[in-house]
């Protein structure tokens, strides 16, 4: 009742209180639960990072050993869920296959769907941190027709999930600590990132009181898109294009300026940063790091450091002020880590998981939650007749 406000992509509303974290787009600043993204990014890891959005404070040495310990022992799948991968076509995409298997996880864990009990609300979040990797492991295993391999738990997450993806059944698979390192940063750098398109989704699919894993599995489906996480691996394919001379950097910068058949400089934008997104600033360093540690892809990081160059000096993008985002450089790192590019925005939603569970959490344990409905300003056809179909 009372007057509807008109907000078209709630560019100016507000839909929840939250404790999580602190974006300030016009300082291009990033905490999670007051700590700075860059101090987390140098010195912590992506569990305990999973454990401060989660629980709000950083653990201690015994609350992060019990934490680790406790996801280990649920990174294995069911037998038939592993199943359920056979199912899909060898070429899918591994993000419906990845939404998929999540959505799964509610009908063969069902002990732990009852949103009301503190416990169970614990036992979802620590089998879908732990699951998760794997899941994504074997999506990919799947589409290049490898075997799955078991999760050994004598590894960390991170190098249970290289291992799981790179690793053969017949022989070790060995290590490199440079990967290891720089995946765990950027699950960290993409951890949370407060109401975002799959975010804001995850808690509209809550708040109808649907379980975790329903949650996270619709979250995932809205960071599928190129606007969102799929923005990553649309970079990736608009480098290629001009690495390929599809068409030159000109050409290219001259059709997304004239907005020719809705191009647009991918990686680059956001709603709430109106400067240098700051995890943007921490993978471009990284980029260039591992890319030399690595061998990847120069040319491309150089294509990619040339369009970057040109934006910032550019009238259209100076005005709009549009800075490269997260998605900007990250493809060039996973690419140089040996992932296929229809893997990469399956990276970014490993990464977001522990802050898609904080805020479905924060959301369920906030007493002035309701059911997310938003209204609407009607412009559709005033009272009319129903016409006979013969008479149309
Ligand atoms: N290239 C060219 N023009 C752009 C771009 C871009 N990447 N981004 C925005 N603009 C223009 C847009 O055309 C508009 O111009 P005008 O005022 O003349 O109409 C103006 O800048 C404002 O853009 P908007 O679309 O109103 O901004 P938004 O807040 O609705 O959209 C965005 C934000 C991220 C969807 C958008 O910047 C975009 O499409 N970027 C490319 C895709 C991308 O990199 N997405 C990843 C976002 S970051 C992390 C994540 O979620 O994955």
């Amino acid at each position: 009742t009372g007057m509807v406000t008109y907000d078209a992509g709630f560019v100016n509303t507000a839909s929840c209180k939250s404790a999580i974290t602190y974006i300030d787009g016009d300082a291009g600043i990033l905490r999670y639960r007051g700590y700075p993204i860059e101090q987390l990014a140098e010195k912590s890891s992506y569990l305990e990072v999973s454990y401060l959005l989660i629980y709000g404070e950083l653990p201690t040495a015994t609350e992060l050993a019990a934490f680790e310990d406790r996801i280990r022992r649920h990174t294995m799948l069911h037998e038939d869920l592993k199943a359920f991968f056979n199912g899909f076509p060898r070429d899918a995409h591994p993000m419906p296959v990845l939404s998929s298997a999540v959505s799964a996880l509610s009908t063969f864990y069902q002990d732990s769907l009852d949103i009301h009990d503190q416990e169970q609300i614990d036992l979802s979040t620590v089998r879908l941190l732990a699951k998760l990797p794997t899941i994504a492991a074997y999506a990919h295993k799947k589409s290049v027709g490898q075997p799955f391999l078991y999760p050994d738990n004598s590894l960390s997450l991170t190098e249970n999930f290289l291992r799981m993806s790179f690793g053969f059944p017949a022989e070790p698979y060995e290590l490199d600590p440079t990967i290891v390192k720089a995946l765990d940063l950027l699950l960290i750098l993409h951890a949370d990132h407060e109401q975002n398109c799959s975010t804001s989704t995850v808690r509209l699919v809550g708040s109808s009181q649907a379980n975790l894993y329903a949650s996270v599995s619709s979250g995932i489906h809205a960071l599928s898109g190129p606007l969102h996480g799929g923005a990553n691996q649309a970079v990736l394919e608009m480098l290629g294009r001009i690495q390929n001379a599809d068409y030159d950097v000109k050409t290219f910068m001259d059709k997304v300026k004239n907005k020719e058949d809705g191009v647009r400089l991918m990686g680059f934008g956001h709603r709430v940063y109106k400067n240098y997104d700051p995890r943007a600033a921490i993978i471009k360093k990284t980029a260039d790091e591992i890319i030399a540690k690595l061998g990847g892809d120069d040319e491309m990081l150089d294509i990619a450091k040339g369009l970057e160059e040109i934006a910032l000096n550019d009238d259209y993008f100076i005005e709009r002020k549009l800075y490269p985002n997260v998605d900007f450089y990250t493809g060039l790192i996973y690419k140089a880590m040996g992932f296929p590019t229809k893997m990469f925005t399956v990276l970014f939603a490993l990464g977001r998981a522990p802050g898609w569970i904080a805020q479905w959490r924060e959301m369920m344990e906030d007493p002035e939650t309701k059911i997310g409905r938003p209204r609407q300003v009607y412009v559709g056809a005033t009272e009319r007749d129903y016409q006979e179909i013969g008479s149309r």
